[in-house]
């Protein structure tokens, strides 16, 4: 390989965007996209075409006659299916939809803790537990790579918050960081070898995530041995000299040259290699991890393109939507009675539209288009990219077809005192409440925005059978919640996200969503009431302290004893479960065995978690497991869950190595966080182990 074919495959380039256009460097007839990066033709090395691909293959505009993809579930959906199998088929989903494309590489996997209920992109993300985003992201990984496409994990690390996220400089202690946020890329990896993992835009610890060398040359190359490579995020790329700390490739070269006025990847660091500050083995390096990686998933050896049926994978977008609505609230109104002519007032959310999907680089146009698209706009780069897109699966459409015998009508909840007058005279409210959150933006604060509190306010006052469906990516602070007789979030649902509301609601689908977040009954509750450097004008300098640590969302709620709106795991069904016999065994760690029974009258799906809730030195709050069980009226299943040790250590700095206290060990089976039905104590042996 020449130098001048080695500095090529360093960079990508993005296609044409609102800032720049088509870039030189993709020849005539290559589809444009995220990112592109010429092969080596007389080597058989073929060049890299990336997508985004967060809920579905993107097309900001790059592709005028790509007839749409199939817009998945938002990842938060899939965090709160607790199916790692769903997971899996929407990867396949993404695998097949970018190679008929030509992309063999797709910039999916992100799995970033949710730390803050006000962050833009937790739809994005699975959940706030490492072990939950590691085992969901990495079924998501396995299903793309399993059709010889790369994928990413993401953002490597701390990209949390998404206030000033290029001038953020998020701190955190470095065992509780290995306890968190690294070791949900660390289970990860483990699990399904990502061809290449993206570099966050922040700072950890005062360095750039993407110029890391402690992160990138130390833990994940060195101590966990990860033969891929590193890629930035795109324009997180201000130094050549990252490449010296471990960055494999800059991405969107064209985007750091607006950004910071240099493509450090091409002439700066071409520069430093003539001048030998850049040495050559480092740059083979680069390159062989690069090459490593595509031949290991195979981008090099792709037969004919596999059939695609989009049938099917709307199928897969429902089933996910299905399973990740949870019932937060139900006081006997759902599921709707399909055999009385009930008159139903449907408020508010544009649902006679469709469903909102969240903003940003992983925003999916599906095949016929977005039903609307209302400009919302904002400061930064990312403003331009700021739109309330709606879906064409119309909530109230699917809730008719269910519900012949009922007479539907919209009011679309622009006034309180207008809503009132159609609930007033209706048997039964649906109010919906929505809100846009993407990325480049956190949210000032938990309310719903255009005065949707209060409509459902007034319709609740005027009507106690009103049932709130919530589509957010993240906690609303539900102000009305007694007034109210049921909640259902469903979050940002995807392009059948219509259709699963409305089965859910009539009951055609009995809900098994359950939380993968914690919903805290005010940010007072929170690690951060005030979020730094928000309202701060971009480009501020922030710095984040994570003080939490590892104890994030539900372990943060177990440490200070506050109680949520809804804990972490909770989600009601139309059945009832019990568990009993829980047996816990211990030594090198947990394997704890219990039986789950559905003791109701209706098929339905639960989701038993197991918890450590206290070792030796004190109480501790780990999830340390869980599984979906489908289960008829009646039947039982016993479930077994064996603790990945890492779950039971802290990380010992001194050591590098994880370390299990010796002794009792108290163990929790669950409905959720808050909701703890059987305990047992296991009792582990003291060790230092992996690193
Ligand atoms: C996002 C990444 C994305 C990249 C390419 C960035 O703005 O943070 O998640 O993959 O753009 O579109």
């Amino acid at each position: 390989m020449t130098d001048e074919e080695r500095f090529a495959l360093i960079i990508s380039v993005i296609g044409a965007t609102r800032f720049t256009a088509r870039d030189r460097r993709i020849p005539e007839g290559v589809a444009m996209s995220a990112g592109y990066t010429p092969g080596v033709p007389r080597l058989g090395v073929p060049a890299l075409q990336s997508s985004d691909a967060s809920m579905g293959i993107t097309n900001p505009g790059y592709r005028p006659d790509d007839p749409g993809a199939t817009a998945l579930p938002a990842s938060i959906v899939v965090g709160a299916s607790f199916n790692p199998r769903l997971a899996r088929e929407g990867g396949v989903v993404l695998g097949r939809e970018a190679r008929i494309r030509g992309f063999n590489a797709v910039l999916a996997g992100g799995i970033n803790l949710a730390r803050d209920p006000r962050n833009g992109r937790n739809f994005e993300y699975y959940s706030e537990d490492p072990y939950h985003s590691a085992v969901l992201g990495a079924e998501a990984v396995n299903g793309i790579q399993g059709q010889g496409v790369i994928s990413t994990l993401k953002h490597f690390t701390l990209n949390c918050n998404e206030t000033n996220r290029h001038w953020l400089d998020a701190i955190i202690d470095p065992a509780a960081h290995r306890e968190s946020d690294l070791l949900a890329f660390q289970i990860a990896i483990e699990r399904s070898r990502p061809g290449s993992i993206m570099s966050s835009y922040n700072k950890v610890n005062g360095d750039y995530a993407s110029g890391n060398s402690h992160l990138l040359n130390e833990v994940l190359k060195g101590t966990w041995g990860y033969p891929g490579w590193v890629m930035s995020d795109w324009g997180a790329t201000p130094s050549w000299e990252f490449a010296l700390a471990g960055l494999d490739q800059e991405s969107g070269a064209n985007i750091d040259a607006m950004f910071w006025k240099s493509e450090p990847f091409t002439e700066p660091l071409r520069k430093a290699y003539e001048e030998g500050k850049f040495p050559r083995e480092r740059l083979s390096e680069m390159v062989r991890r690069i090459l490593r990686s595509m031949f290991a998933v195979g981008v090099d050896s792709w037969g004919s393109a596999p059939e695609v049926d989009m049938a099917a994978h709307n199928q897969i977008a429902l089933e996910t939507a299905r399973q990740g609505i949870v019932l937060l609230k139900n006081d006997g109104a759902l599921p709707l009675p399909s055999d009385r002519p009930l008159t139903i007032a449907v408020i508010g959310g544009h649902a006679q539209e469709g469903v909102p999907s969240g903003t940003g680089s992983g925003a999916v146009a599906p095949v016929g288009g977005y039903e609307a698209v209302i400009k919302i706009g904002g400061a930064g780069v990312m403003g331009g990219a700021r739109n309330l897109f709606l879906f064409p699966s119309p909530p109230f459409g699917e809730l008719q077809r269910l519900l012949p015998q009922a007479q539907l009508e919209f009011d679309p909840g622009i006034t309180p005192a207008e809503a009132a007058l159609l609930a007033r005279r209706s048997d039964v409210v649906i109010a919906f409440g929505i809100r846009v959150e993407g990325e480049g933006f956190d949210s000032a604060d938990l309310t719903l925005p255009w005065g949707q509190d209060a409509v459902i306010d007034a319709v609740a006052d005027v009507n106690p059978n009103t049932i709130v469906v919530l589509e957010t990516g993240n906690p609303a602070s539900m102000p009305w919640r007694d007034k109210v007789q049921a909640i259902v979030q469903a979050w940002y649902p995807g392009q059948a996200g219509g259709q699963a509301i409305a089965e859910v609601l009539t009951g055609a689908v009995n809900p098994s969503g359950r939380l993968p977040v914690t919903f805290p009954a005010s940010l007072t509750q929170t690690p951060r009431p005030d979020l730094p450097g928000l309202g701060t004008p971009w480009g501020t300098p922030t710095t984040i302290d994570y003080t939490e640590g590892a104890e994030i969302g539900y372990r943060w709620f177990a440490k200070t004893g506050a109680k949520p709106l809804y804990a972490f795991g909770h989600g009601l069904s139309y059945t009832s479960f019990g568990y009993r016999d829980l047996q816990v065994d211990g030594g090198e760690t947990v394997t704890a065995a219990f039986t789950v029974t559905n003791t109701g009258d209706r098929k339905g799906a639960d989701v038993p978690q197991v918890y450590l809730t206290s070792a030796p030195d004190g109480p501790r709050m780990r999830l340390l497991g869980f599984e979906r069980v489908e289960l008829e009226p009646g039947e039982s299943r016993t479930v077994t869950v064996t603790a990945d040790p890492r779950l039971l250590a802290s990380f010992d700095t001194q050591a590098a190595q994880w370390h299990i206290a010796h002794g009792s060990h108290q163990i929790a089976v669950g409905k959720a966080a808050d909701n703890l039905v059987l305990t047992a104590e296991a009792r582990l042996t003291e060790r230092l182990f992996g690193s």
